[in-house]
């Protein structure tokens, strides 16, 4: 691997300058015209990609997985993976910090150097070699007009994360697919594709299982809710328990026991010594559930990777006209991953 020095000192450079108040646009001193120069950018964008500026995208593999392209001439299955950016982007553009991965992988042969297919006549995987990424952020792709693909850099990493050098002009080919609503990508309509339905109201039972063994999960809280006359209590699996200190992990199920509020003669609630309503019958069974794959819809109505959904408390799906997803996402925000209950799990 080449030397990383000057790349290090023309980091360190960037920096210092940055510390004048503007954080780090141009990767070339002088060149956004704010000091009056008119200097545009005069590099070319560079071969092989610069890794100067990108870094490994380290946990690449939790974003979405949105389209696998088999490769029948060279022999490679190429698996394009989306970051969270990326994909709650508008419909026709990518915002700052999309991340787009392809994994290149070589393909399974037989003895004769054959490819060899699965039931579906797909190619398979046998071992990666390229982790490719592509990343775009403010202030990137400080390159002469006719190679800088936008604000895209683009860079090939070994799978264990190292610097992977290559003479491939990434730019220059990239630069085919410029244009509105295609962000330099080749796979961008199949990553928007990916993503066509609005999540459903009332929740999904086509992903997500009735958890059978909820009883056995923490009791997080319980809740009072007078607007409703009813309790709910709310139970999370170990998996939610344990990761509820950041962003929930996949597999983390989190259920709400929706109960009716035991009513008085006035159609008032029972509360007990402590104040608390008290429970009348199991109403709905909520239930809530994250794992890889789910959550395939429009940036503007997804949660995540999470799924809703509505049981009878014997287990059968329940219909309902609850706009679970759309009221979920006022719990957007960073550290609250659509739960408005994340607290109290995190304190168990
Ligand atoms: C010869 C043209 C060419 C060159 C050079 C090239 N790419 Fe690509 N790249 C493609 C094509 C075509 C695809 C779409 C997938 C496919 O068919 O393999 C793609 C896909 C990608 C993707 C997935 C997103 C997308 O655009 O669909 C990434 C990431 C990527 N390339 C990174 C790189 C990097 C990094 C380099 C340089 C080290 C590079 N590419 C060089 C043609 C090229
Ligand atoms: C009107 C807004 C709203 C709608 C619609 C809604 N929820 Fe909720 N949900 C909440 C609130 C608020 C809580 C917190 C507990 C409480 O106050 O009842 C909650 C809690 C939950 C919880 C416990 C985890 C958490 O976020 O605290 C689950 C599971 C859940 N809802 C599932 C669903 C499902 C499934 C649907 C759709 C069928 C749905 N919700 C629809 C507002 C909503």
């Amino acid at each position: 691997m080449k030397s990383r020095l000057p790349g290090l000192l023309s980091v360190l450079l960037l920096f210092s300058t940055a510390c004048s108040g503007d954080d780090g646009g141009g990767t070339d001193s002088g060149t956004d015209g704010t000091d009056g120069t008119t200097a545009g950018p005069v590099e070319d964008a560079p071969l092989g990609g610069n890794h100067e500026v990108v870094d490994f995208p380290d946990g690449y593999a939790n974003g979405a997985l949105y389209t696998t392209v088999d490769k029948v001439d060279n022999l490679q299955v190429r698996r394009m993976f989306a970051n969270d950016a990326a994909l709650n982007s508008p419909a026709d553009s990518l915002d700052y910090g999309s991340k787009i991965v392809m994994e290149i992988w070589s393909a399974m042969t037989d003895g004769d150097g054959n490819p060899v297919y699965d039931d579906q006549n797909r190619l398979i995987a046998d071992e990666l070699s390229i982790v490719a990424l592509m990343e775009k952020q403010e202030g990137f792709g400080n390159y002469t007009p006719e190679t800088a693909n936008g604000e895209w850099e683009h860079a090939f990493f070994s799978p264990d994360g190292q610097d992977m050098a290559s003479e491939l002009d990434c730019y220059g080919c990239h630069l085919e697919m410029a244009g509105p609503s295609t962000e330099y990508m080749f796979t961008f309509s199949q990553l928007k594709a990916w993503q066509t339905e609005p999540a459903p109201v009332g929740g999904t039972t086509d992903l997500l299982n009735f958890p059978d063994e909820y009883l056995t999960y923490a009791l997080a809280t319980t809740v009072d809710k007078e607007s409703t006359n009813q309790v709910r209590d709310i139970y999370a699996n170990s998996v939610a328990v344990d990761s509820a200190d950041g962003e929930f992990a996949r597999g983390s199920i989190i259920v709400m026991e929706i109960y009716n509020a035991l009513l008085d003669g006035n159609e008032q609630p029972v509360v007990d010594m402590d104040g608390n309503f008290m429970k009348d019958d199991l109403a709905i069974i909520a239930v809530m559930e994250k794992q890889q794959g789910f959550g395939n819809y429009t940036p503007e109505t997804r949660n995540g990777e999470w799924e809703h959904a509505f049981f009878e408390p014997d287990g059968t799906p329940m219909a309902s006209e609850a706009d679970c997803y759309g009221c979920h996402r006022e719990m957007a925000g960073e550290g609250l991953d659509f739960v408005f209950s994340k607290a109290a799990i995190e304190a168990l």
